[in-house]
């Protein structure tokens, strides 16, 4: 436990309320710190933050305004006195990228820079940023290295290139900064609660909120994008982290720029690749339902192939993934079954 002398740190989390935020409030509030949330609930809802107060039976500040506004931001930073910031906040459909190009760079990269900038003028200089996998576009070979090149397909994708390129700068500029860029793979499941998880608007484009609404009776049948690729089933293959291992990432992130102060650029994955089928196969034992699906055409911008070498982030951070795909489905399943209509809207 923390010792009286001890004082909590104080964690800004920007995209709090969203599927990764939310997860991650919840293990920063065990671990002792004080938790400020920004979300202007553009894809996300503020019964999870009640969710995130009720498993961690302790109090969160939230702030519901855009992390683009410099106003709203200073004023957040004058409510609260903070230490450092994991920046969630972003637009994350690759689809939707696409047709709207503006509004994910005007959102990722201002966000970004507004935080950075009012972090800058209160000498906050702790910094945790949410990249992606995305960032080696098609690679040339797995597990993925950090050290494989990079590149973008979509405008999502390049958002967070041009992001990590910002804050490759900004530390080279001003060497004070500690930063850890984090780059997730694909990050499932829910709290052991079932209270909060994944909530997507709409049809899911993500695989496994789609299996789990197939599983629940919401959806008649999975499409499976592809089963051609040069993969042991010709499905593509994804390396599935539980949300709860990849939130812990962020407090181990947090503890090396910290404790140790050195910045790092790291994959946060599991190293294990698990194709469509296997994922479909496995939702069915934990749900015990069967899920329906057909092969379909590839679905453009996908790549057969993609799972981490997550040896760097075991080496700096000292940390790694814990749960296996069996407890991925099951949480997700407890979660999708318990909340078969997501987080309930407010009551105006
Ligand atoms: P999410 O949409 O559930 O969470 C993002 C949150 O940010 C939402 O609550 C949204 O309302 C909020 N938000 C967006 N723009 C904002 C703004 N301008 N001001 C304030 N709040 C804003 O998404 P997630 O899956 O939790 O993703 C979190 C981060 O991780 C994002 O940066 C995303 O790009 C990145 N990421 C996600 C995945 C994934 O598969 N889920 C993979 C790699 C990287
Ligand atoms: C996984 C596999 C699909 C839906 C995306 C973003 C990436 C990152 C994580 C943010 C693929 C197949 C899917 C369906 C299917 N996000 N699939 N039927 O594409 O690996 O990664 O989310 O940074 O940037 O691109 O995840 O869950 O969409 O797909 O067959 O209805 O499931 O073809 O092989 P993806 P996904």
């Amino acid at each position: 436990g923390l010792q009286m002398s001890e004082k909590k740190k104080t964690i800004l989390v920007t995209g709090g309320a969203g599927y990764i935020g939310s997860h991650t409030c919840v293990e920063l509030l065990g671990a002792g710190y004080d938790v400020v949330i920004v979300d202007n609930f553009v894809n996300s809802k503020p019964e999870s933050v009640r969710r995130i107060e009720k498993i961690a039976n302790r109090k969160v500040a939230l702030h519901g305004v855009d992390a683009c506004d410099p106003i709203a931001m200073a004023k957040v930073f004058d409510a609260h006195s903070i230490d450092a910031a994991i920046h969630f906040a972003a637009l994350k459909s690759v689809g939707e990228s696409v047709s709207k190009p503006l509004e994910y760079y005007r959102n990722n990269v201002d966000s970004l820079l507004v935080v950075l900038e009012t972090m800058r003028a209160r000498g906050v200089r702790h910094f945790v940023f949410s990249s992606s996998a995305t960032v080696y576009g098609n690679p040339h070979s797995v597990p993925i290295d950090e050290s494989f090149p990079l590149s973008a397909t979509n405008p999502y994708g390049q958002s967070k290139l041009i992001a990590e390129q910002v804050l490759r700068d900004v530390l080279l500029a001003e060497p004070d900064w500690k930063i850890a860029t984090l780059r997730y793979f694909n990050p499932v499941g829910a709290h052991e609660s079932g209270l909060i998880g994944e909530d997507p608007n709409g049809i899911p484009n993500n695989l496994m909120p789609y299996v789990a609404q197939v599983a629940v009776g919401k959806l008649p049948k999975l499409r499976v994008f592809g089963g051609d690729y040069a993969t042991p089933d010709g499905t593509g293959v994804r390396d599935f982290i539980h949300v709860v291992d990849l939130a812990r990432g962020h407090l181990a992130a947090l503890d090396t720029l910290f404790k140790q102060g050195r910045s790092v650029t790291v994959n946060l994955g599991t190293g294990n690749g698990y194709s469509v089928l296997d994922a479909i196969r496995a939702f069915e034992a934990a749900s015990g339902r069967p899920i329906a699906y057909e092969i379909v055409a590839r679905r453009p911008g996908d790549i057969g192939s993609c799972y981490a070498n997550p040896a760097a982030a075991e080496r700096e951070l000292g940390w790694r993934a814990e749960f296996g795909i069996e407890r991925m489905c099951a949480d997700q399943w407890r979660w999708q079954s318990g909340n078969p209509d997501g987080y309930p809207a407010d009551a105006a």
